[in-house]
């Protein structure tokens, strides 16, 4: 208490000591924090680059925000909404709070939609603000202490939510893992699948196909052995799809719930932000099948809606109104043809980084170019990329250890900046 005393005023007859820090004990677990979170850090590292070079022409491959605008029919959807809420028989109908686990047509919608084999019903979706919110409030619904595992390597919110749920001990540099993490390497050398063995220990394990960063879509067959050893093993796997709408490979599922037996072992999360445009209107969903038990038989849909309940208010009426359009005919059509734009952004990049003599993977089933840099430090490339070309891409150890040696470039960008881009690259880096 003594260092903490910094000052003291009178106020009436009382004297009032003022200090310079609180009471507050630090939660160990931030503490175990070992970087800020990746793009915020990145975006750091470029703004001082701009203060040295203020005229510098940046062009972002680096996080996967989206550039295009939201196509009309959708704006069309949310303009409607925004009038109705300025009526008294609109704002009856969807002003104020919703339901907490969204608007009933929504869920139907979304059922139909994204799970046309009916293995989705409308009760089991959860509509929310996104996946990454989701995967946060995933992580306070089963606890601290729990066995995780990761791909790695993978979007870094999986652990750094984890170690700030207090999952983890501490990180160990000369791996750069964090201790009672299991990380499932993937590389080139297991098609990016990993090997389940390392999970068997494992409560929880978080799954992304088309993977972030890799671009690596699993196909049925791998989904079929994911479940199984989920199912041997009593775990549960949180199943990122946000990137599913860029898969091709009639081989590849677009959700874990086409593989038999997934509803009662997996939980999925995924996301309008990268299909129309909504990474800052912010609109989600999350799928607790209803046959998803705790061990003592108790229903994770019923924690999961009492969870989302006391945490959170509903999605925006006018994002929900928004993501309705997006499932509408003409809503739908736009979206997918957004989502074919960055799609032929991330072959233009595909193809440019070959030509230029470098190995790629992704960039086929999903926006992200995952390219080697033949075992160069990730950090470093991202230098020299950021100082010769003022571009700016993801170093792949921001992923997880396994990263390293890799950068991501990302394929949403304005197809001008893409071009320009790759003309860049290639002068300052063709082998
Ligand atoms: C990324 O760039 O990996 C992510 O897409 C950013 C995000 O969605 O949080």
């Amino acid at each position: 208490l003594v260092a903490r005393r910094a000052a003291s005023y009178t106020t009436g007859r009382r004297v009032v000591q003022v200090h310079a820090v609180t009471n507050v004990s630090r939660n160990p677990n931030m503490g175990k924090l070992k970087a800020g979170y990746l793009f915020p850090e990145i975006n750091r590292i470029k703004n001082a680059h701009l203060e040295k070079k203020p005229d510098a022409a940046i062009i972002s491959l680096g996080i996967g925000d989206t550039t295009e605008p939201i196509p009309a029919p959708i704006i069309d959807g949310m303009i409607s909404s925004v009038s109705g809420l300025g009526t008294p028989a609109g704002y009856a109908k969807y002003g104020g709070y919703g339901p907490g686990e969204g608007q009933a047509e929504l869920r139907e919608k979304i059922a139909s939609r994204f799970y046309p084999g009916g293995e989705v019903s409308a009760d089991e979706i959860f509509v929310s603000d996104g996946s990454k919110c989701d995967i946060s409030r995933l992580q306070m619904l089963f606890g601290p202490n729990r066995n995780v595992a990761v791909q790695d390597p993978s979007y870094p919110a999986y652990v750094d939510s984890s170690v700030m749920n207090g999952h983890a001990t501490s990180f160990d540099a000369s791996t750069k893992q964090y201790g009672n993490i299991t990380y499932l390497s993937c590389n080139s050398n297991n098609n990016f699948f990993p090997n389940l063995a390392h999970a068997n220990d494992s409560e929880i394990i978080f799954f992304c196909s088309p993977n972030n960063p890799t671009g690596a879509a699993a196909t049925r067959e791998q989904l079929t052995d994911l479940v199984a050893h989920a199912k041997e093993n009593g775990s549960i796997i949180i199943y990122d799809a946000a990137y599913a709408s860029y898969i091709e490979n009639p081989d590849c599922p677009k959700s874990i719930f086409e593989i038999p037996g997934a509803d009662e072992c997996a939980i999925e999360t995924c996301s309008f932000s990268k299909y129309a445009g909504f990474t800052g209107l912010r609109l989600g969903w999350t799928v607790v099948p209803e046959n998803l038990k705790f061990a003592d038989g108790f229903s994770v849909k019923a924690d999961w809606n009492r969870l989302m309940n006391t945490t959170f208010n509903g999605a925006s009426n006018v994002a929900q109104a928004g993501g309705l359009a997006c499932l509408s005919d003409e809503g739908w059509n736009a979206m997918t043809e957004l989502v074919g734009f960055y799609k032929e952004n991330a072959s233009i990049l595909k193809r440019t980084f070959e030509d230029m003599g470098y190995t790629t993977y992704g960039g086929t089933n999903a926006p992200y170019v995952w390219v080697s840099f033949d075992g160069q430090d990730s950090w470093e490339v991202f230098t020299e990329i950021l100082e010769k070309c003022d571009i700016v891409v993801t170093p792949g150890s921001g992923f997880g250890p396994a990263g390293d040696g890799f950068i991501r470039a990302s394929a949403f960008g304005h197809r001008d900046s893409i071009l320009e881009a790759t003309e860049r690259l290639k002068k300052a880096f063709t082998k």
